[in-house]
């Protein structure tokens, strides 16, 4: 832990640095001293971050660090939590997503969310993909749409002479890539992913992973993982975050992933990538 020097902990991130070239409002999705609390428990605190356009940030950490709480923040799906709190700001193209004004579902449309276990609608594959678009009152033409989103999340060869069976009779693997052509086909700019691959097998996951490559084309993407191969292997830029005494998660360090992986400069990132604990 960061004991003999707080202040640093916090000073990378904050600081000019690789995924940071500019100033506040020069980012697709930005934290400027974000602090998320469940009632009076501070979950994570201090959180200064930009997620470079078209690029794939990991956040990564050990269990109970705040991972999700830091992700759920970015889309507001911590307002479903009645006892969280977000403080600080959390901007997107530089306008505040707390702001009172601002509409939690557009948000939410904009910024897209897949979740650890797919979790597909109990309806047809063509209605997973449909249904926020349908929502939202899309006035194009749907079959294009459900194609296009299926072919973007690789999944249409597999599905398009069954889009009516349920998205329940698909694998594990496949039900992901349903997910995320579901969270694509409303055209959202940012995608966040929460551990999307911890329920595949090696396979799916690799699959999953080549998937997130080809749609940083057209989308911002923030991932959780608590696998560090996947880390490296997959993303752009990486943040470390870890608990301090208080149990409140906060950022250690931000960089770019090559050099994160290869040369951290704190020991306890070093600590976490090689195992020695998490
Ligand atoms: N709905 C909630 N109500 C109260 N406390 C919560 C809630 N969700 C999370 N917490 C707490 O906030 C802290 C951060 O949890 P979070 O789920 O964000 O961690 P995480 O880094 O995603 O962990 P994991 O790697 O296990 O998924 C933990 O102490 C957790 O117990
Ligand atoms: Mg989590």
């Amino acid at each position: 832990m960061a004991t003999e020097d707080p202040g640093l902990a916090i000073a990378t991130p904050a600081a000019p640095g690789p995924g940071d070239d500019g100033a506040l409002g020069t980012h697709a999705m930005e934290t400027a001293g974000m602090s998320v609390f469940y009632g009076s428990f501070r979950a994570v605190k201090d959180v200064s971050l930009k997620f470079r356009d078209h690029k794939i940030t990991a956040l990564i950490g050990p269990s109970g660090c705040g991972k999700s709480t830091v992700l759920r923040a970015f889309n507001r799906m911590n307002d479903l939590i009645p006892t969280a709190r977000v403080e600080g700001r959390v901007l997107f193209h530089g306008n505040d997503i707390y702001e009172e004004s601002v509409d939690p579902v557009e948000v939410r449309r904009r910024v897209g969310m897949v979740f650890q276990k797919p979790n597909p609608f109990p309806k047809s594959i063509y209605d997973n993909v449909a249904w926020g678009a349908k929502i939202n009152g899309y006035r194009g033409d749907m079959d294009d749409l459900v194609e296009r989103s299926l072919r973007q999340a690789a999944l249409w060869d597999e599905v398009k002479d069954k889009l009516d069976q349920s998205g329940l009779s698909l694998s594990g693997g496949q039900q992901q890539r349903l997910c995320i052509a579901r969270t694509i086909a409303v055209k959202p700019e940012i995608v966040l992913m929460d551990e999307p691959t911890s329920a595949l097998d090696p396979v799916a996951t690799l699959r999953i992973e080549e998937l997130i490559q080809e749609l940083k084309k057209h989308y911002t993407i923030i991932i959780v993982t608590h696998n560090m191969q996947q880390a490296a292997r997959a993303s752009d830029f990486t943040a470390f975050l870890n608990m301090d005494e208080d149990r409140a998660g906060q950022v250690i360090e931000f960089g770019v992933t090559a050099e994160i992986f290869t040369r951290p400069q704190r020991k306890e990132t070093e600590d976490y990538i090689t195992g020695r604990f998490g």
